[in-house]
């Protein structure tokens, strides 16, 4: 492919988007040795442990890499570049903030067919047969990092979207999943067999019955909006890159396989090629998981390499997992919410659910969700949506909560607040039997588990918040700020405001005391005055 086809395309490639993230500052670089099997990814998780807000988060290039052994490599190696923070993402999909949540819509309602291209980068570079056999070839030659060093137990591709395809409709399924090196033409590769688990699995599983080897390839390091469909969840008789030409607004450029009847986006860094067995498996992990804790040793999918293909100049990407926040809870979390809120909304026809919002730090975007709702949506609605995001998949949703919209569901302190004022467990909590285990540390009593529903929104007029009237508080502000105070970081809420029981005869009273006509008040009560009632009864109950 020459550099003319390349100025064609209307999406990036991965180096493209990097030098997109480099214009606005979000590349941090660092030309300094930096071992890969002990302090790469480390370095990078203080970006997410260390309190460096979730704005100042940069992708992160290591152009010195070494291993334990003290070998050096021929590429750089990049984490944080697809989802190291939401600045980043969006720049990947090239569109506005608010623009992520319509893109997903489109895409998934409109998935575009890939183009097949004859000659790619992604095969400037190819290597069969003894070039993948003996240490520091194959796989031993790439730069990939251990991820959770102390716990891991190899070094893993963590950004590996995993191509297969189903030996009976022939269509193509793309996930992202973890492969473990094992030799240098050998790794072992995890799909998920729980409900609504890995798509590459049900295709292992037709293979098994053929009796054959099911075909893989590995994309490494790709044009974004190919790796953001990767961890998402498609129909399956849809293919991720149709999707990912969705979101692109045109088709994804592929290109043919050399050694297996796969197509992969011929804009890729790295392609490993394969054919994983379907009789033998063998032992894989411990590896650090996205649920926040390590995998412990399971039998998984044995990968024997065919071939590796890659770009002259290639940089090897990979993906900072484990606990969440991180680049790979942040690279599910926009397309999963888009997910719920359809489902909600059109398939369920459910009016008045504004918002679905995934609870990302540690929980993972899958255990808690949240449904923000419109004022005034019937009980029996709010209830439907508890009941539809709760079923949308099997391993989502374990606990899942309806808020009002002044409640922010990214904010703890406000989640606890609603459920203290807003929700009665006894009338507002529906617990259910039967769930799956989902995405967790497996052990105990893990294999089922329960679902919690939650209406925490007002069920009644409530008297207003009681901090002072946003204009107070605004002219507040303005002074605090003349008289040169600390900084101010305005949470919400920051001003009061009516939550639906106040009326108009107490803003008067109010805007006397304001005023400084708090006597007129005091004459108004008096008029007031009655005997024989017990002291806290309400005026109102007195006096119609
Ligand atoms: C960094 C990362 C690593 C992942 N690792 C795995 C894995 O090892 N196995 C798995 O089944 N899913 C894994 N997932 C989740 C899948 O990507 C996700 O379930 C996706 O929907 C799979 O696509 P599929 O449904 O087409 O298989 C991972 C996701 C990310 C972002």
């Amino acid at each position: 492919m020459d550099a003319k086809t390349n100025t064609e395309r209307g999406y990036d490639d991965f180096q493209e988007h990097l030098a997109r993230l480099e214009t606005a500052g979000l590349v941090q670089r660092i030309d300094q040795e930096v071992n890969k099997d002990t302090e790469l990814h480390p370095l990078v998780r203080w970006q997410y442990r260390g309190g460096v807000p979730e704005g100042d988060h940069k992708a992160f290039v290591f152009t010195n890499v070494v291993d334990a052994k003290g070998r050096k490599f021929d590429m750089p190696v990049v984490v944080g570049a697809l989802a190291g923070s939401r600045e980043i993402y969006r720049l990947g999909l090239r569109v506005e903030a608010d623009q992520v949540g319509d893109i997903w819509r489109r895409a998934m309602s409109n998935p575009v067919e890939p183009v097949q291209v004859e000659s790619a980068m992604c095969q400037e570079v190819v290597l069969e047969g003894d070039d993948l056999i003996g240490d520091g070839n194959g796989l031993d030659a790439l730069p990939v990092p251990i991820s959770t060093p102390g716990f891991d137990s190899a070094p893993y591709l963590t950004a590996g979207n995993f191509v297969t395809k189903d030996p009976e409709t022939g269509v193509q399924n793309m996930g992202t999943y973890r492969g473990g090196l094992k030799a240098p033409n050998r790794l072992v590769v995890r799909m998920a067999t729980r409900a609504g688990g890995a798509g590459g699995y049900p295709h292992w599983l037709k293979y098994q019955t053929r009796g054959e080897k099911m075909p893989c390839a590995v994309i490494l390091g790709c044009p974004p909006v190919v790796a953001y469909t990767g961890p998402q969840k498609v129909p399956s008789d849809v293919d991720e890159l149709g999707v990912a030409g969705g979101l692109a607004g045109e088709p994804i450029r592929v290109v043919k396989c050399r050694t297996v009847d796969l197509l992969v986006p011929a804009d890729s860094e790295i392609i490993i090629e394969g054919l994983i067995d379907t009789d033998f498996l063998e032992p894989e992990a411990p590896f650090g998981e996205s649920h926040g804790h390590i995998a412990l040793e399971d039998f998984n999918m044995i990968f024997d390499v065919t071939a590796i293909t890659r770009k002259r100049n290639a940089m090897f990407a990979s993906i900072i997992s484990q606990v969440t926040p991180s680049e790979s809870s942040s690279i599910k979390r926009d397309a999963y919410e888009q997910m719920f809120l359809v489902h909600l909304q059109n398939t369920l026809g459910i009016k008045g659910v504004r918002n679905v919002v995934m609870h990302e730090p540690l929980s993972n975007i899958r255990r808690v969700i949240f449904l923000v709702m419109e004022p005034g949506v019937q009980r029996t609605e709010i209830w439907r949506a508890l009941y539809g995001a709760a079923t949308l998949r099997a391993d989502c949703g374990k606990y899942v909560m309806a808020l009002n919209e002044d409640i922010d569901p990214n904010n703890g302190d406000a989640v606890f607040w609603s459920l203290a004022y807003r929700a009665n467990p006894t009338e507002d909590i529906v617990i259910l039997p039967n769930r799956d285990g989902g995405h967790g540390p497996k052990g105990g009593s893990q294999s089922s588990d329960g679902t919690m529903l939650v209406d925490a929104t007002l069920k009644q007029p409530t008297a207003p918040l009681a901090l002072p009237k946003k204009e107070f508080m605004e002219n507040a502000k303005a002074l605090w700020e003349r008289l040169g105070l600390a900084p101010l970081n305005p949470e919400v809420p920051w001003h009061g405001y009516s939550l639906g029981d106040w009326t108009d005869e107490w803003d008067q009273l109010a805007e006397n005391a304001v005023k400084g006509d708090y006597l007129e008040n005091g004459k108004r009560s008096a008029q007031m005055r009655r005997s024989g009632i017990k002291p806290n009864t309400p005026v109102r109950d007195v006096i119609k």
